[in-house]
């Protein structure tokens, strides 16, 4: 298997939050789902060993998911919270996310990549602007430039479109699907939308009250029962015109919503 993980354990202050994550897969292309609070954002962070957990997790039979591992390079991760220092303008920003490549300084290499990913994310209106002078849309695709420039074979990214209007969030779709055509790239994502999940992924896993509760190919995995049971909502699954599952969704079964 590609992508190995096993009996995951995290916590946070003595609370446990993930109890025994386990699942291991061979698509390129995989979305976590689950309802708030589920621990998608806690398991990501533990592949990408910025969270102390217990268990393993491996990538191409090399353990990954420790800081010091000499595989952190293999891994890219784009947290669900940005965290640039705004006085960077987008060009620099971007550069950064290079920094485990660039040894004294840039090289043309490094610049050509960066200027790549800018034109294919089409950043280069901005490209000289301040960081803080973005829109939130417009500092999502920032944080994807800089995940992609670092040429990971795994990459994490942690809801990618959050903010996006729908163009962009199929634009990005687009330049993660050809990058793990063209360079074998494995791609999870966490992702809201059940149905941009189905559209997007090869296969999906589903976290509940950290732990998983399935994981399978999108038909395998949207149903009826899976929306109650996990998300508590009363929904139709329905073939689109590719055959994927479409959820519409029509109300909460929990009197007064979930808390
Ligand atoms: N820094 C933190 N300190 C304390 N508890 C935390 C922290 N981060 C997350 N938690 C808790 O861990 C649990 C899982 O959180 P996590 O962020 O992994 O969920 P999630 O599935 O990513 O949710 P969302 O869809 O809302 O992003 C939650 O109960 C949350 O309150
Ligand atoms: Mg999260």
């Amino acid at each position: 298997m590609t992508l190995k993980v096993e009996g995951i354990t995290c916590g946070y202050g003595g609370k446990e939050v993930l109890h025994g994550v386990t699942f291991s897969s061979d698509a390129k292309l995989i979305a976590v789902v689950g309802p708030n609070a589920a621990g998608k954002s806690s398991l990501i962070k533990c592949i990408a060993g910025q969270m102390h957990h217990g268990g393993h997790v491996s990538f191409k039979g090399t353990e990954i998911g420790r800081q010091e591992a000499v595989s952190a390079d293999m891994v890219g991760y784009m947290p669900q919270q940005h965290m640039n220092p705004v006085s960077m303008t987008v060009y620099e920003a971007i550069l950064l996310g290079r920094l485990n490549h660039i040894r004294w300084s840039p090289s043309q290499h490094d610049r050509r990549i960066v200027d790549h990913a800018i034109h294919e994310l089409s950043l280069d209106p901005i490209a000289d602007k301040r960081i803080n002078e973005l829109s939130g849309g417009q500092m999502q695709m920032v944080s994807i430039a800089q995940a992609l420039v670092k040429e990971p074979e795994l990459l994490l990214m942690d809801e990618p479109t959050n903010n996006l209007d729908l163009q962009k969030q199929l634009e990005m779709f687009e330049v993660v699907r050809i990058l793990s055509e063209q360079r074998g790239l494995v791609a999870m994502m966490i992702l809201h939308d059940l149905n941009m999940a189905s559209r997007f992924a090869d296969e999906i896993v589903v976290l509940s009250g950290g732990e998983v509760y399935a994981q399978g190919k999108p038909g395998e995995i949207t149903t009826q029962k899976m929306l109650r049971d996990v998300y508590h909502v009363e929904a139709d699954v329905v073939e689109d015109r590719d055959g994927l599952p479409h959820v519409i969704a029509y109300g909460s079964l929990d009197e007064g919503g979930r808390t």
